[in-house]
């Protein structure tokens, strides 16, 4: 069997030099390295290195007569297992997220069908810049992964995130993607998502900031582990991970029925969702008109807390929860983790930008019974969710 290859792409930034290190621990790991450096990368470090440590030709101009890829730079884009490009630089995430191919690196990345891995690295401002986060966004919903820079001392002298990540970090997430564990095969995982509507009259119903990808990216890894998943989700715009079953929901109280006529069959249960409290006590039938009312009183009942039914009537499933919090963290969290009968409940602070609701990120502090909480910190939802399956299932 050949070996596993991954194609690294090389851009130009100061953690360019980095870029040996993470060939060589990759070649250390058995993986056959091949390099791409974009012309900025080469201002940076000499293909000569890279070329040394992977033991092929580096290439760096489309149009290299020496190049053995230089016609056959698709053939490079079907040979890698994985497409790695570290350092990523703002500029190559714009052209990767627009699909200009004007070079080696963005050409051979747009013929790949290999899963791509990016590991960002550029000054604080411009990675936090609307269009480099847009960028990004843009990325990750074509399925492309990230390993989230790092914060610290940047090469410009400001304190900041943009550090590359460390080593060890990038070539563990790349080896993880060559590898994908399927230590989850044969178990039956329950995951719900995102927000319910709660209907007032025809037109106007209540819900929540819930953008479901926390469960998304939990019924994602979970498949991909080798799990059977169901996924019962309220409304949002995300596509159905694949090899995972979507059920869509509404209100809280079809949630409720959904995943509690399916409880039984399966061995853990995830409640990703933010299903609503309360629901309105009646729906009117027309149209609320808005009259000459000086104001409108809506009375709510509350829906069933569809976890802590679960945690009732449990036997032997895993379950674990989430807690939503502004305030109190711990001691909020860990009440729900008793009252709802879990085994965990991954607690984050909502109230913190750019993490949690509708984010890209998050970071939770996870509770057991009995047990220490453990602190996940910053990471990407998906890599956070396979963080959260090892504990579940560890
Ligand atoms: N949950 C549920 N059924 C509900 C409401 C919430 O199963 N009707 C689940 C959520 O999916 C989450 C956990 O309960 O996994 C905690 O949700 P959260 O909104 O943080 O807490 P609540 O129990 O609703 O309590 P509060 O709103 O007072 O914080």
């Amino acid at each position: 069997m050949s070996k596993k290859a991954v194609v690294l792409g090389v851009t130009g930034s100061i953690a360019a030099f980095k870029a040996c290190d993470i060939a060589s621990g990759l070649k250390k790991r058995g993986v056959d390295v091949f390099c791409i450096l974009t012309k900025s990368g080469a201002e940076f470090i000499t293909p000569l290195s890279l070329e040394a440590l992977s033991n092929h030709p580096v290439v760096t101009d489309m149009f290299n007569r020496e190049s053995p890829w230089e016609i056959e730079h698709i053939a490079l884009a079907k040979r890698a297992d994985v497409f790695l490009v570290a350092p990523a630089s703002a500029n190559f995430l714009a052209k990767a997220a627009m699909g200009i191919a004007d070079d080696m690196l963005t050409t051979t990345i747009l013929a790949t069908r290999a899963p791509i891995l990016i590991a960002p690295a550029m000054n604080t401002q411009m990675y936090l810049h609307e269009a480099t986060q847009a960028n990004m966004k843009t990325l990750r919903e074509r399925g492309c992964r990230f390993v989230e820079p790092a914060t610290g001392l940047l090469a410009c002298g400001d304190v900041g995130k943009g550090n590359l990540a460390s080593v060890e970090d990038i070539v563990e997430a790349t080896m993880a993607l060559l590898y994908p564990k399927r230590d989850l095969e044969g178990k039956r995982i329950l995951v719900s998502a995102g927000p319910t509507r709660e209907s007032l009259d025809p037109v106007r119903y209540l819900t929540n900031r819930s953008s479901g990808k926390m469960g998304y990216a939990i019924a994602e890894a979970a498949a991909e582990r080798g799990a059977l998943v169901t996924l019962v989700s309220g409304p949002t715009d995300l596509s159905v991970p694949n090899g995972a079953e979507r059920v869509d929901v509404t209100s809280s109280g079809d949630m409720f029925s959904a995943i509690d006529s399916r409880f039984d069959c399966c061995d853990a249960l995830v409640m990703a969702a933010a299903p609503a409290d309360f629901t309105p006590e009646t729906v009117s039938a027309q149209k609320i008109k808005k009259g000459s009312r000086e104001s409108l009183d809506i009375t709510l009942k509350p829906t069933r807390d569809i976890l802590a039914a679960m945690g009732l009537k449990k036997s032997g499933q895993r379950i674990l929860g989430f807690a939503a919090e502004t305030e109190n963290l711990a001691e909020n969290a860990r009440a729900k983790l008793e009252k709802k009968n879990l085994d965990m409940i991954a607690a984050n602070d909502v109230s913190k930008e750019n993490l949690g609701f509708g984010a890209e990120q998050n970071a939770v502090t996870l509770y057991r019974r009995g047990g220490e909480a453990a602190e996940s910190g910053v990471m990407e939802k998906r890599a956070l969710a396979d963080w959260l399956l090892d504990r579940l299932f560890e």
